[in-house]
């Protein structure tokens, strides 16, 4: 019984210089864990109306614009803005995909980097008949964000 005390007692000891040296290093690092699983985790998007979207929400969310009418088999231009006010394209922090799809299919997809000034794209687009439009982007330090829309033809 003795012995075990003073075993328990010496793991303790150690596990505890261990987190206590540790802690300068853990305290250092810019982005916790936890942030990093919370964007990462899944596909982002917006759970309310677009009128109470969040800051975060805001700033990713695929802006998509179609012409008033969309006419089969005829290519129109789809214009694709990532956030309400466009998402920011610097070193540290911009986008780097956006994918298109009709229904399951992907029509497109647009490498970014931080030397692309906006966070924007125009792209032709045909349909030959109604469909589901999404449109998903990946920001690097916010993960993956999508835009659903039905399109009629
Ligand atoms: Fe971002």
């Amino acid at each position: 019984m003795r012995d075990f005390d003073r075993r328990k007692f010496l793991k303790t000891i150690g596990v505890s210089s261990l987190a206590i040296g540790m802690a300068p290093i853990i305290g250092s690092l810019k982005f916790s864990k936890a942030d990093e699983i919370d964007w990462f985790q899944n596909i982002n998007r917006v759970k309310d109306p677009p009128l109470s979207m969040t800051p975060k929400e805001k700033g990713h969310v695929p802006y998509v614009q179609l012409p008033g009418t969309v006419k089969a088999g005829e290519p129109f231009d789809l214009d694709i803005q990532i956030g309400h006010s466009l998402h920011p394209m610097t070193p540290t922090h911009y986008i780097q995909w956006i994918e298109i799809y009709l229904g399951i299919e992907l029509v497109s997809r647009i490498e970014l980097s931080p030397l692309c000034p906006q966070a924007k794209v125009t792209i032709p687009v045909s349909m030959s008949k109604s469909s589901t439009l999404r449109v998903m982007t990946r920001c690097n330090l916010h993960g993956i964000w999508e835009s659903i829309k039905e399109v009629t033809v």
